[in-house]
């Protein structure tokens, strides 16, 4: 039997500890390239892409438990066995439990804005940011991102211009097309999707 095949009886990963790096060959019945979500909300990307993509496997990073649930359920009810979710903080996950230089890809999409100034330092993308990037993601690896905020989006951008090792590039069209559940809601009141993407050199 192909191992895809096994179907999981759980998709989320209860970490064992949280001070090693994830044995990502416990994590998947078949060692294909890697990609990450971080701040997966519902799951509607992780679980589309995750179909979409047999040959690869997804982790999906959320810390609301409800929303890892309900990525769980979906993605059960599609017989996913190259995804899972770990429920826990995204920036802690990429420093100490993603093993180095193990992700082909990472998505962020429409994380927390934090719009006031005095509450932007708990914005995910930051100075640190292009550091952590680069230590989870494989050379040519690539970082996606997308934001429904402007001033983030400008945020993002000079972190990335700011520093050397990273390309910017264009979203692959057919990954545009796999479109989250805030970026619908997003896009149905009129608010664009902004996106960028920086391949590791
Ligand atoms: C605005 S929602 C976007 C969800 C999904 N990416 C989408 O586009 O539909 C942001 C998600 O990131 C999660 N989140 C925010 N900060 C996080 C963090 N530091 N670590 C893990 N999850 C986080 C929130 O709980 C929420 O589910």
């Amino acid at each position: 039997m192909n191992p895809n095949e096994i179907i999981a009886e759980r998709l989320v990963y209860d970490l064992p500890n949280i001070l090693e790096p994830v044995n990502l060959r416990c994590l998947f019945p078949q060692e294909q390239p890697l990609e990450i979500e971080l701040g997966s909300g519902d799951g509607s990307f992780l679980t589309s892409a995750a179909a979409k993509c047999p040959e690869r496997n997804f982790i999906g990073v959320e810390r609301l438990l409800g929303r890892v649930q309900k990525t769980e359920r979906k993605g059960l009810r599609a017989g996913l066995s190259n995804m899972r979710i770990v429920r826990i903080e995204s920036a802690y996950f990429l420093e100490y439990l993603l093993p180095r230089h193990s992700s082909t890809a990472i998505h962020i999409y429409f994380p927390d804005p934090w719009p006031k100034r005095k509450h932007r330092r708990h914005r995910l993308i930051n100075e640190r940011f292009p550091t952590l990037a680069a230590q989870a993601l494989v050379p040519g690896g690539t970082l996606y991102l997308r934001t429904d905020d402007s001033d983030y989006f400008a945020q993002m951008k000079s972190v990335f211009a700011a520093v050397r090792g990273f390309q910017a590039e264009l979203t692959p069209e057919a990954l545009a097309s796999l479109v989250t559940d805030f970026e619908r809601d997003f896009n149905a009141q009129g608010i664009p999707t902004l996106r960028a993407a920086y391949r590791k050199l």
